[in-house]
């Protein structure tokens, strides 16, 4: 990989700004300051710094988000904000995407990632990635429905769900009710809630796998996970 695209690729340091780092001696590569911007380096091996710091290389990056209402789980939208608008310059790369796909009016945890591997193995429906969401839903949950969840119910157009759990956290008129899917359809719980007779009136993502959503964040705000972290999803 070229210098230069090693310091833009790390969303450090742009491809300008790096002649000018060099001229000033700021960057080395194993030590040597005199490098160029075309100059090949491994950054897997070799030693970068940047002021004397060692830039330790990223190769992929990831994102928590946790989505507010409103938003598109989209990369571009003509009429809606997307949720690649609510990344930080400094955490923005080319390349990023949503792992998964949250409805306009859900909120909560999104993972962005240029990683299309790991995207790829957290959203096949083969590997059955546990999503928990909080759901408001304006009628009372029975047992009865508790049992539907959890046998597999089938949708009001005939799609028979994996076995799901639902648990009542809140009991009042409208319960809050957390929710675990083993897959991830269009509308599903909006759907599975409809086939009991109920709506939901609000929706969140609290968990992908074994990655909760910080609840320290924000709506609206982003965090850059470890890659330990991400491990976690799977
Ligand atoms: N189920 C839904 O109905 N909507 C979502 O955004 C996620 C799961």
């Amino acid at each position: 990989m070229r210098l230069d695209k090693f310091f833009s690729s790390q969303n450090l340091v742009s491809r300008k700004q790096i002649k000018s780092l060099l001229k000033q001696k700021a960057i080395a590569v194993n030590g040597s300051t005199d490098c160029k911007p075309e100059q090949k380096i491994d950054p897997q091996k070799d030693c970068i710094t940047l002021f004397g710091k060692i830039v330790q290389y990223q190769e992929y990056i990831y994102i928590m988000l946790n989505k507010p209402q409103g938003v598109v789980s989209a990369t571009n939208d003509r009429t809606h904000r997307t949720v690649l608008d609510l990344v930080p310059k400094e955490l923005y790369r080319p390349g990023l995407f949503p792992a998964g796909r949250l409805d306009k009016d859900t909120t909560g945890l999104v993972l962005l990632t240029d990683d299309g591997e790991l995207a790829h193995r957290i959203l096949s429906p083969k590997n059955h990635v546990e999503k928990a969401y909080l759901a408001r839903i304006d009628k009372e949950i029975t047992q009865m429905d508790m049992m539907q969840f959890e046998q597999g119910m089938t949708l009001k157009d005939g799609f028979v769900c994996m076995p799901a759990q639902m648990r009542v956290v809140e009991l009042c008129d409208n319960p809050l009710v957390e929710i675990i899917l083993k897959e991830g359809k269009y509308h599903q719980i909006k759907r599975m809630v409809a086939a009991l007779g109920g709506k939901v009136l609000s929706l969140k993502r609290i968990r992908m796998g074994g990655l909760t959503l910080d609840p320290q964040l924000e709506e609206g705000a982003c965090k850059k996970i470890l890659h330990k972290d991400v491990e976690k999803f799977l």
